[in-house]
């Protein structure tokens, strides 16, 4: 179980949430809903850490002060990736590998490589890169790593579609597996493909959908 409650968040004087609400069980996949500039990419950013905000954290019956505390459990894919483009794709994912604290697992990412179509273009910078190539990458470097929550903000709008069906294969395996997942879509089918729950944000605050 993750909740988060009394979250309330300005970018300097543009206040973006104010005492909202959320909680979610293992093995959900919740959709994030909401206009332009509801606050969605923000939510992610602060979920995943790189935004702190005021908040209650509780996640497995204990309690946290920042997301910090459990930031080796959170994977985050964000709608632009942040990759190197003077490295090449394989050197990128090294990077991220030894960020991420990953080891052992050059056999799967190769298989995903394959999967994604991505293995003859390992050794090209990723300046050459198209988006849905750099999601791609950045997803893998994601998808090996050994986490409960898994925050993709747009996460299939970039792909083609068999890429698209990889994605929601892996997708369903973590959260078989107990994952949880928490993307954000302007894209109907996508929300009618992944979602098993949906949140709305409006007016600063998180509803759940019926
Ligand atoms: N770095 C920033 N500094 C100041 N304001 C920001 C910043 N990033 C986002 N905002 C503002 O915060 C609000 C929420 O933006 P956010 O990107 O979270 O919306 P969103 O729901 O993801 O929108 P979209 O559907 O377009 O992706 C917007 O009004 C936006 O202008
Ligand atoms: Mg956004």
């Amino acid at each position: 179980m993750f909740e988060i409650n009394n979250l309330s968040f300005s970018y300097e004087d543009k206040n973006i949430f104010e005492k909202a609400n959320f909680s979610v069980e293992k093995g959900e996949r919740i959709c994030l809903l909401g206009e332009n500039g509801a606050g969605k990419t923000t939510f992610l950013r602060i979920l995943s850490g790189s935004l702190n905000a005021e908040m209650e954290i509780r996640f497995n019956n204990n309690r946290y002060n920042s997301i910090r505390e459990i930031i080796d459990k959170i994977g985050y894919v964000p709608d632009k990736p942040h990759l190197y483009d003077f490295l090449t794709g394989k050197e990128n994912i090294e990077f991220l590998l030894n960020i991420f604290n990953v080891n052992n697992k050059w056999e799967e990412i190769q298989e995903l490589c394959r999967k994604f179509n991505l293995h003859n273009d390992l050794d090209d910078l990723v300046k050459n890169y198209s988006l849905g190539m750099k999601h791609k990458l950045y997803l893998i470097c994601i998808l090996v790593r050994d986490i409960d929550i898994l925050l993709l903000d747009e996460p299939l709008s970039s792909l083609d579609i068999d890429s698209q069906k990889i994605a929601l294969e892996k997708f369903k395996l973590f959260t078989d597996k107990g994952g949880i997942i928490i993307f954000s879509t302007h894209i109907e089918s996508i929300e009618q493909n992944i979602a098993s729950t949906k949140y709305k944000i409006v007016n600063k605050k998180l509803y759940k959908l019926n």
